[in-house]
């Protein structure tokens, strides 16, 4: 359904996010093509896109990178550039080193940077242009994540006519931590600029309503927050007290939590060749009683530490040796230029080597570490051979790799271990809960995981099987479009 006006392509649904759908691979020869990484988001927003004539808008990961829009799987890819310093202050800066730390409980503490602040406000303004410029009169267009949070005020400033949504992927923190930011009105003001704004979990809608009424006194009646019109119009003002008879639009702020493509990733875990290499992997690891398993990204707030710190002292205290039990860590590389992911590789593998030093024979590892990423189908061998699998997440928006880890499992065996501070453990009640920072409780706990009885893995793992393939990604994109089109806002009288 694309419309040339004023010789620019538009569309009716455009998805807006830091990173595109696609990533930049460059062969041996220095010739470069596109690849579709297949995120969920993706795969659960393509068939949307494809029928409604979609485009998405975000940057390729690489600076200073120039390219025309293309089409990858029937979406337009449309890029926004970055420069390098760019880059550094707005995404490395401000998205990494300011929101992210302080939207994850300040694990590590959050850098306040005002050239960084200024970029963002910058680069936000330039996603909301493209975002304008892309979408068909009265379209939707639906924001993604802590990167863009200026996005939707300014799109509802340059596109009234359009229907706004907006996904936080990961936590909103707690009005007391969150009040630290020097920015904070302006971001409230920024995600008050959408129709719905959804979050991963209850407690995350409501530290945003709570935010929304210490910094700006408007009436949130769950999930509605009512913004008076006056407010938008005059732009940033200090709290001013709600006044009767005003004209106000309603917003939408309310929990959807995300999931997978849950049938996916079992049809590939049925697969022949994946359930062959889950054994070959189980051998080539030399036969340990159990095999423990953590698939993370390589950052700070997955606690990888300490699932570290709780296996090394069971092998210390001679709980278990390492014929009992192996630990295949994967560490995929993440954010490496931001110098707290750069510091925590170092602690990371400075731990896991002297446990390997301390522990470890000829033929067999203590610690299987590996510091980069699979394809999918490895990962799912490694889920399939995992009696074991360690979420021990400090904090964490929602953690998909523990859903992943239950819709492979078809053979409904496994445990998963899984922390209380990752927005899945709302849902994924028959796991074992566990506090991360609780060293003897993870010990004890994975001791008892080692212990199980078949028959008790199995009826808790049919019941984590049963939500995670009911609700699936393709059920959260439905839901919040859904919700999406039935309360895009009005204004009314009070
Ligand atoms: C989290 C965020 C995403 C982000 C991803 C990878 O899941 O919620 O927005 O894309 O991490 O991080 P990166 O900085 O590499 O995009």
């Amino acid at each position: 359904m694309t419309q040339t006006i004023d010789e620019r392509e538009q569309y009716d649904f455009v998805v807006v996010s830091n990173r595109l759908p696609v990533d930049r691979v460059v062969r041996p020869d220095g010739s470069a093509h596109w690849q579709p990484s297949p995120g969920g988001l993706v795969t659960a927003l393509e068939p949307v896109m494809q029928t409604k004539g979609g485009a998405w808008i975000g940057w390729s990961g690489q600076p200073d990178l120039d390219f025309e829009p293309f089409d990858s799987n029937g979406i337009r890819v449309v890029p926004v550039r970055l420069s390098a310093l760019e880059v550094e202050h707005y995404y490395e800066g401000f998205s990494n080193g300011t929101v992210w730390p302080l939207y994850h409980d300040v694990i590590a503490p959050p850098i306040f940077h005002r050239d960084w602040w200024e970029t963002y406000v910058k680069v936000n303004q330039r996603f909301a242009e493209a975002a304008a410029s892309s979408c068909n009169s009265g379209g939707t267009v639906w924001v993604h994540d802590y990167q863009l949070q200026l996005v939707p005020k300014m799109l509802r400033a340059l596109r009234p006519d359009l229907t706004i949504g907006f996904f936080n992927h990961i936590p909103f923190p707690p009005y007391g931590i969150y009040s630290q930011l020097p920015w904070r009105t302006q971001i409230v003001e920024g995600l008050l600029g959408a129709d719905v704004i959804g979050f991963q979990r209850l407690a995350d809608a409501n530290n945003f309503s709570r935010a929304v009424r210490r910094l700006k006194g408007f009436v949130t009646k769950n999930p509605i927050i009512e913004v008076p019109l006056v407010d938008e119009s005059e732009g940033v003002r200090a709290h001013a007290p709600v006044r009767k008879g005003q004209q106000f639009r309603t917003v939408v702020a309310r929990h959807f939590p995300i999931s997978i493509d849950s049938a996916a990733w079992e049809k590939l875990a049925r697969s022949p060749s994946v359930q062959a290499r889950a054994k070959q992997i189980r051998e080539d690891l030399g036969n340990p009683r159990s095999i423990l398993l953590g698939v993370d990204r390589l950052d700070y707030t997955k606690g990888i530490g300490h699932r570290l710190k709780a296996f090394g002292e069971l092998l210390s205290d001679e709980s278990l040796t390492i014929e009992d039990a192996t630990l295949v860590q994967i560490a995929s590389p993440s954010r490496e230029r931001v110098r707290t992911y750069m510091e925590l590789r170092d602690e990371i593998e400075l731990t896991v080597g002297r446990i390997n030093g301390d522990f470890a024979t000829i033929s067999h590892t203590a610690i299987s570490y590996h510091h980069h990423g699979y394809p999918r189908e490895e990962m799912v061998a490694l889920y399939l051979a995992a009696d074991i699998m360690l979420v021990t997440a400090l904090r964490d928006g929602m953690n998909l790799v523990a859903k992943e880890y239950v819709a492979t499992r078809f053979d409904d065996d496994g445990v998963l271990i899984l922390s209380e501070f990752a927005g899945a453990a709302d849902e994924l009640k028959r796991a074992l809960l566990i506090n991360p920072h609780d060293i003897d409780g993870l010990k004890e706990t994975i001791l008892a995981a080692m212990a199980m009885p078949k028959r008790d893995r199995q009826a808790r793992m049919r019941a984590l099987r049963k939500r995670v393939l009911e609700n699936d990604v393709d059920k959260w994109s439905t839901e919040f479009l859904r919700v999406l089109t039935t309360s895009r806002s009005r204004g009314r009288k009070d």
